[in-house]
């Protein structure tokens, strides 16, 4: 279990404004999208989530999973492996979808983007259907383009989608609203 939001628990949002129970309860696929433009709880419910839900999770932000990667392969460790054990984790965060670093490495003579990778945890979380949670600040037309039809299609099969607008740290009234 790791947590990097900042390193430490964050205080627990007060959600009853937000619709958060409600959707939590009538959740009908394994996987949640959350989707809006910065500022809009989206990370704060995902951490929510994550009290609520007890031992065996993992959170990332796609920033830390590139982090653990590069650092996994400094040390010469299999990047499959790393997939294979992000790929595993009975329920996962992955936070700011689309926000990975775009650089290459290599290892083992392989080169790897992080966004080929993020594609494959995605993939194998799909095929496992494995609680997933999903952050991110692109719309679903940049999710499609960003990540293709492929994963795109599997998102849409085993996702609720939920759509954020406003912004808490500008003090714009936030709104949510579940569009699948
Ligand atoms: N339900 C809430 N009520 C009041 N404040 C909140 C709520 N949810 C989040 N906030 C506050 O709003 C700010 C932004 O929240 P958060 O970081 O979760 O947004 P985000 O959508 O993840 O933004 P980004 O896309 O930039 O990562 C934080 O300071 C957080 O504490
Ligand atoms: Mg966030």
């Amino acid at each position: 279990m790791k947590l990097g939001y900042m390193g430490k628990w964050p205080q627990r949002q007060r959600m009853g404004d937000f619709k958060y129970q409600e959707i939590k309860t009538n959740l009908k696929y394994p996987w949640l999208i959350m989707y809006g433009e910065a500022g809009c709880g989206k990370t704060a419910w995902a951490l929510n989530w994550l009290l609520e839900h007890g031992e065996g999770w993992e959170f990332f932000s796609t920033i830390e999973f590139v982090d653990w990667l590069r650092g996994a392969v400094r040390n010469e460790l299999s990047v499959n492996n790393i997939i294979g054990t992000a790929a595993e984790y009975p329920l996962m965060v992955i936070d700011d979808l689309g926000n990975e670093p775009v650089d290459k490495f290599s290892n083992f003579g392989t080169v790897y983007t992080p966004r080929e990778i993020m594609i494959d945890v995605l993939f194998r979380r799909h095929q496992a259907k494995l609680k997933t949670v999903i952050s991110s600040n692109l719309t679903t037309q940049k999710l499609r383009d960003t990540y293709g039809d492929f994963i795109y299609s599997r998102m849409k099969e085993l996702s609720t989608w939920v759509r954020f607008t406003g912004d808490y740290r500008q003090g714009k009234p936030v709104k949510v609203e579940v569009v699948r």
